[in-house]
């Protein structure tokens, strides 16, 4: 069988880079989309040299002519994607009084609807194939709340409802999706809160079960599991990687 291609947004940096690299790992073709063209095309290079098959594109998921035009070339350099796991993610917010518009606005394009866009354009080549994957990472804050996040927490609790919607849709076209809500996972985002004084390292490590901060690596791990061939009965459901923290 020919090696199957994944997108992965946000692929390049923290918890998607994570994934880029162990789904080539594996065989995959990777196409790593987002925003950051330079970390996108390093992320590709350091797969190749590697040995495994990468590119990188500059994708905005706010951008849906973007994605499109991104996702036609993956299907002409890689082939049809049958694989996409949404990664791309932005927290901002701040106080719920204080929390403007715009940053409401974004949070939502950014984490909701930037995961809506890139499901129904890849989506029809992974119906084509009559098989395809997908995970929709969002975040342990849908289960528990946190403060100062109410746009991202309102758009990745929508990521939840959405990845049911598309698992009851797709199910009988041999697509499954699921959603992996990580609890702390120490990437570059991660660091910026511990940095700007909003998450306590030592005080969230205390209150995990398993005693440290998840590794992205513990998300791709996952996120591999959930794109396996052997995962198709597996549709619908949310993977809490969060050391125990929300049961
Ligand atoms: P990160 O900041 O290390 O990586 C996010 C990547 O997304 C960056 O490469 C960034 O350039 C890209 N990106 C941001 N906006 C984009 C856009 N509009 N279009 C395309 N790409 C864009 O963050 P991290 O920690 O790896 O986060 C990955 C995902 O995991 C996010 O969706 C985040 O909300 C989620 N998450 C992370 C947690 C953590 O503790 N690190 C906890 C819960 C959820």
């Amino acid at each position: 069988m020919t090696a199957r291609t994944a997108i992965v947004t946000g692929g390049a940096s923290g918890i998607g880079e994570a994934i880029s690299r162990r789904l080539a790992k594996e065989g995959k073709q990777v196409a790593i989309f987002d925003l950051n063209a330079e970390a996108a095309q390093a992320t590709a290079a350091s797969i190749q040299e590697q040995g495994g098959n990468a590119i990188g594109l500059q994708v905005d998921v706010t951008d849906r002519a973007g994605i499109e035009s991104a996702v036609d070339k993956v299907r002409s350099n890689l082939g049809r994607p049958s694989i996409l796991v949404n990664s791309a993610g932005l927290a901002l917010d701040g106080p719920f009084l204080e929390t403007t518009q715009e940053s409401w606005k974004t949070s939502i394009a950014v984490n909701l609807t930037g995961t809506f866009d890139c499901c129904q354009v890849v989506i029809p080549h992974m119906v084509d194939e009559g098989w395809g994957r997908i995970v929709n990472i969002s975040s342990s804050s849908f289960h528990s709340g946190a403060p100062g996040l109410a746009g991202y927490v309102a758009a990745k609790s929508g990521v939840v409802g959405l990845t049911k919607v598309l698992a009851r849709e797709f199910g009988k076209l041999g697509i499954t999706v699921n959603t992996v809500p990580p609890g702390f996972i120490d990437t570059p985002m991660f660091r910026r809160t511990v940095d700007s004084g909003f998450v306590d390292l030592a005080a969230q490590t205390a209150a995990t079960p398993v005693g440290r901060i998840g590794e992205p690596e513990d998300i791709a791990v996952t996120c591999s599991f959930l794109i396996s061939e052997e995962a198709s009965y597996i549709t619908g459901q949310v993977f809490g990687v969060n050391g125990g923290r929300n049961m």
